[in-house]
């Protein structure tokens, strides 16, 4: 008889892909030669089975062994499943009502609130513990005295990994190039911003949504002009523009599908539909339209007008597969609609009606929160075990999160310091939640090791609620 380890390595490893975290660390308590061959081998090949994309752990991944990464994974995952976690405010509340938006890299959060960006970097940290979150800088960008020009538009564009370009959109039509510097001599900001105004993009309307990709930005504007602009010159040549002709909301730019596409976000008769990018053009018609499943069986002129709001793509591992084709969307009617691209869910009843249009795209998952039917303003993807969806509601600070797994069983829980606020912008990473209402950002941390200083001090006034299934809980902040 052949003994477990005297197998061949190469199979050994075939074995202890499969296995759990839990498994994997007894296993390796068994004998020297386990112990060396998962230390090795075995826990990054579980990291790659079980990735958890994560901006704000990139750096502290780095630096951990693939055990402790595994570790601090596999306890997220039971984090998640057990709803313990840590609600924290970012920022003491500002003055009056903002619409802030968030972005993200591995390196910092943004926070474009009013007419100003709020800097977070993330910090280095003990190994396998949450790693601390810290302000880094405020930069104001309208001058003292001028006209009030909110953000309406916010994205991180590839700059090889530096992190520090960003594009800005505002009220007032303006797009701005921003780059930042670092000055670690100036006590008062860490960073400054180096800015360029960028011509060419000049519907009559503002921003409303940003988004980029490689060297490609997708400006949406209110209006419904939309522009895919080349960003690797100085020149921002237009590459393609279409008009959605409607009250346009959000977008989403996947370039690295097999094929290529945008999803647009609107009020109208046709909310959600897709257009393909061939040879950085977007097609005449679109590609997909995706709709309700009652609306997807009404003949064309009986489908209502409704609205959708929030786009995001599901996540590396997510229990679909890793498919740029899956897009989820959060709805006027209070509902996360989640599609397949690759779905032959269409409904074939007007199949013939509608010569120029697809038929529309019936959901392949709808989720809702029995106890909010206010509109969702943002939703995205991630979580424990990369299967959870998450979507910020237009009242209340209500943000809900389901496991696609169990999609009945959703819960949801108020911003830290419940205001009637939306929660604008949401951004979901495996072990964190971020989030932004009309007055601060917060976040709620899954992740183990969090302590007083991992995120910035904020005045301890209020207490958050945890709504689950109906049920309150406190929640420690
Ligand atoms: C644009 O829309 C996407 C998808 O809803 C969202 O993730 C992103 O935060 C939005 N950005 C801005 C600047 O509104
Ligand atoms: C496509 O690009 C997005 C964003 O850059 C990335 O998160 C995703 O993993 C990529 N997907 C594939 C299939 O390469």
């Amino acid at each position: 008889m052949v003994s477990f380890t005297s197998l061949p390595p190469d199979i050994l490893i075939l074995v202890l892909e499969d296995l759990s975290a839990h498994d994997l660390f007894s296993l390796s308590l068994t004998s020297h030669a386990l112990h060396s061959l998962i230390e090795t081998d075995g826990w990054s090949s579980y990291l790659r089975k079980n990735s958890r994309p994560s901006y704000s752990l990139t750096q502290a991944r780095r630096k951990w062994a693939p055990r402790i990464s595994a570790r601090f994974d596999a306890d997220a995952d039971h984090a998640w499943s057990s709803l313990n976690f840590v609600a924290r405010p970012l920022a003491r509340p500002w003055v009056g009502r903002l619409q802030p938006l968030l972005a993200i890299t591995p390196t910092r959060l943004v926070v474009g609130a009013g007419s100003t960006l709020y800097f977070y970097k993330f910090g280095d940290t003990t190994e396998g513990s949450s790693p601390p979150v810290v302000q880094e800088a405020i930069i104001p960008l309208a001058e003292p005295g001028q006209r009030p020009r909110d953000i309406t538009g916010l994205t991180f564009v590839n700059d090889d990994g530096h992190d520090r370009t960003l594009y800005v959109g505002f009220q007032d039509r303006v797009v701005e190039r921003i780059v930042l510097v670092s000055e670690p001599s100036n006590q008062k900001s860490a960073l400054t911003a180096v800015r360029t105004v960028i011509h060419g993009l000049s519907p009559d309307d503002f921003v409303e949504n940003l988004t980029a990709q490689s060297d490609k930005l997708l400006s949406l504007f209110s209006e419904g002009d939309i522009f895919l602009t080349d960003i690797s010159t100085s020149a921002h040549s237009t590459l393609s523009s279409i008009n959605l002709g409607a009250r346009s909301w959000t977008s989403r730019l996947c370039l690295n599908a097999s094929t290529p596409y945008a999803a647009f976000g609107t009020s109208s008769t046709t909310p959600l539909s897709v257009y393909t990018i061939r040879e950085d053009q977007f097609s005449d018609t679109p590609f997909a339209v995706l709709h309700t499943k009652e609306n997807a069986n009404l003949p064309p002129g009986q489908i209502r007008s409704t609205a959708v709001y929030g786009l995001s793509q599901a996540p590396a591992e997510f229990p679909w597969g890793s498919s740029p084709q899956v897009i989820v969307s959060g709805w006027f009617d209070g509902q996360v609609r989640c599609y397949d691209l690759r779905s032959s869910l269409r409904c074939s009843s007007n199949a013939d009606s509608q010569k120029r249009s697809p038929t529309p795209l019936s959901p392949v998952l709808s989720l809702n929160n029995p106890w909010s039917y206010e509109p969702i303003y943002s939703v995205s993807c991630g979580g424990g075990s990369a299967s959870y969806v998450a979507a910020g509601s237009a009242r209340h600070s209500v943000v809900s999160f389901w496991d696609v797994r169990s999609p009945k069983s959703g819960w949801s829980v108020h911003a830290p310091g419940n205001d009637k606020s939306p929660v604008y912008s949401v951004i979901l990473e495996s072990s964190r939640f971020f989030g932004v209402t009309q007055s601060r950002p917060f976040v709620y941390d899954f992740g183990s090791g969090v302590t007083e200083e991992t995120y910035p001090s904020v005045p301890k006034t209020e207490t958050g609620s945890i709504k689950a299934n109906g049920l309150t809980v406190s929640v420690a902040m």
